[in-house]
């Protein structure tokens, strides 16, 4: 929808006033991006499936100890199947990663990334927050007894900068700012016109007084004038103190300041669903979720085993994999197989599905996405900036927002996320050196903080699309795709069935993974069932 653009000649006429508070309400903040590439809904499903019967010592190849491979054998393994998972990386987890000194990650066309954080220093570069409606994933954490801290996912005191027009661009602006005078300034447009005819309201008088006194508190209005004059929330010239200090009032932004310089866009009253205020992180790294499982299910995984073949005859499954470490070739056999290596991988495996199901395999794409950890010698953005995790929106698609951690409050060091992107502005970012991916990011970031550049010490880079076992970061269905593909892949071929985030609506995020490994191990339990 085009926004009003007060540098236009049109008047401000009720249509385009509309027009323009939709965008300004529909507006999604930093992941707004993440809609468009098709991630995310809720979370429908509290609990693993209660299946009904034994397995009885029925055999189970899992391909993958992601975190979809990791829950089909913990809870196909309590129901008395024998499972045995083939990863093909040293341990599991599959993108719940976290990286500490001297983890590697190599990546396709890259010098293998090497992390030398300090020590106690680390950065989840794949899955990073857990929103508390994703009951699926809070499901294991509580039952592993994994301590969880908030992941502060909305900070009004981090800061938005845009290099538009108007006096406010090239300037870092505090959040609460923009977002009390852009509610403060539509309240006031509106109040005044409650009682004019012109808006149609459809409003009694009494409700008309109502949504007033709404709206003076929603903009926090002089009452008598239904002026907007800022308010403390947005913060103070200097903050009140002791003795005698009451503090000195800021000015409010002008309403064509914030539209001209584009910051408005970062207002929108209510969070995107999966981008709520409540949301969680394990305590010293995601990776503690695969790192519970793995405990639980050590005997039942065969690291560094890349799949090279899969074919099924009328009463087995039969895998091929390689060794990595020694290069021989070996065979699994089973009774059935879960399938949860990324269909942008298992496209590039040998395989006697059907044309069918192969040509759906094709029909969705894996989305690029780059992460940058920084780590920085003292927290400048907690002691100069005062600004204790969140988000600061940055004017750069090619870098992306830069986000503060979540833990380790008031440290010495700390690792910010310098850059977070998608598409082809992450194909771009991976596309160049380190170093330049780095410079990017620094230069971003020392247009918001001062002590940016100057703390730099080290980083750590990753690029999904890059890496082998992934191939991407997350599946991103079309609509028709998911109209024609979709529902087949989510079928048992024969004895084999798949599963992984790229198998829900739920795609780039672990309650997709572990919602469809419920969903497909209760489909597997059913036909071993029938076969009894
Ligand atoms: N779920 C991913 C995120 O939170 C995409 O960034």
């Amino acid at each position: 929808m085009a926004v009003h653009d007060s540098n236009s000649s049109l008047p401000l006429t009720r249509r385009h006033f509309l027009q323009a508070l939709g965008a300004v309400g529909g507006a999604g903040m930093m992941m707004s991006g993440l809609s468009a590439l098709g991630i995310g809904i809720a979370s429908a499903q509290d609990a693993p499936p209660a299946l009904k019967g034994e397995g009885n010592g029925r055999s189970v190849v899992i391909l993958g100890a992601g975190l979809a491979g990791l829950v089909a054998a913990y809870e196909l393994g309590k129901k008395g199947y024998r499972c045995q998972v083939i990863e093909a990386r040293q341990y599991a987890g599959g993108r719940v990663q976290t990286a500490r000194a001297g983890f590697v990650l190599p990546q396709l066309g890259q010098a293998d990334e090497v992390c030398d954080f300090d020590e106690g220093e680390y950065f989840n570069h794949g899955p990073w927050r857990i929103p508390y409606h994703h009951r699926s994933t809070l499901h294991y954490t509580r039952e592993f007894g994994i301590p969880l801290e908030i992941f502060v996912n909305h900070n009004e005191a981090a800061f938005a900068y845009r290099d538009a027009a108007g006096p406010l661009s090239g300037k870092a602006v505090r959040q609460q700012e923009i977002i009390a005078d852009m509610r403060g300034h539509t309240a006031e447009i509106l109040a005044k016109h409650v009682d004019q005819d012109a808006l149609d309201l459809p409003l009694t008088q009494e409700e008309r007084e109502k949504f007033l006194e709404f709206l003076v508190g929603e903009g926090q209005l002089e009452r008598s004038s239904l002026d907007y004059l800022g308010t403390g929330g947005r913060g103070y010239l200097r903050e009140p103190s002791a003795g005698l200090n009451p503090g000195e009032a800021s000015v409010p932004h002008g309403l064509s300041a914030l539209l001209q310089s584009d910051l408005y866009g970062i207002v929108s009253s209510v969070s995107g669903f999966t981008q709520q205020k409540t949301m969680f992180q394990p305590i010293g790294g995601m990776d503690r979720i695969p790192r519970a499982f793995e405990k639980v299910l050590e005997e039942d995984i065969t690291y560094g085993a890349q799949v090279t073949r899969l074919q099924q005859q009328d009463d087995r499954v039969l895998v091929d994999y390689r060794d990595r470490t020694t290069g021989e070739s070996r065979q699994v056999e089973a009774d059935y197989c879960l399938c949860t290596i990324p269909l942008s991988v298992l496209r590039g495996i040998e395989s006697d599905f059907s044309p069918e199901f192969k040509g759906a395999m094709e029909a969705v794409s894996y989305t690029p996405t780059c992460k940058l950890a920084l780590q920085m010698k003292s927290r400048f953005w907690e002691v100069e900036d005062h600004v204790y995790g969140g988000h600061s929106f940055t004017h750069s698609s090619e870098t992306g927002n830069i986000s503060y951690p979540s833990t380790g409050w008031q440290g010495r060091k700390g690792i910010l996320q310098g850059a977070y992107n998608f598409g082809s502005n992450a194909a771009q970012f991976s596309a160049l050196g380190k170093t330049q991916r780095i410079e990017k990011a620094l230069s971003v970031g020392e247009k918001i903080h001062a002590g940016y550049r100057r703390d730099f010490e080290t980083a750590f880079s990753t690029a999904w699309h890059l890496v082998p076992e992934n191939l991407g970061g997350w599946a991103s269905w079309s609509s028709e795709a998911r109209e024609k593909s979709y529902p087949l892949l989510n079928e048992p071929q024969g004895r084999v069935l798949l599963a992984g985030e790229h198998l829900s609506y739920m795609t780039g995020w672990m309650a997709g993974a572990i919602e469809s490994s419920w969903l497909q191990i209760e489909k597997l339990h059913e036909l071993a069932m029938e076969a009894a």
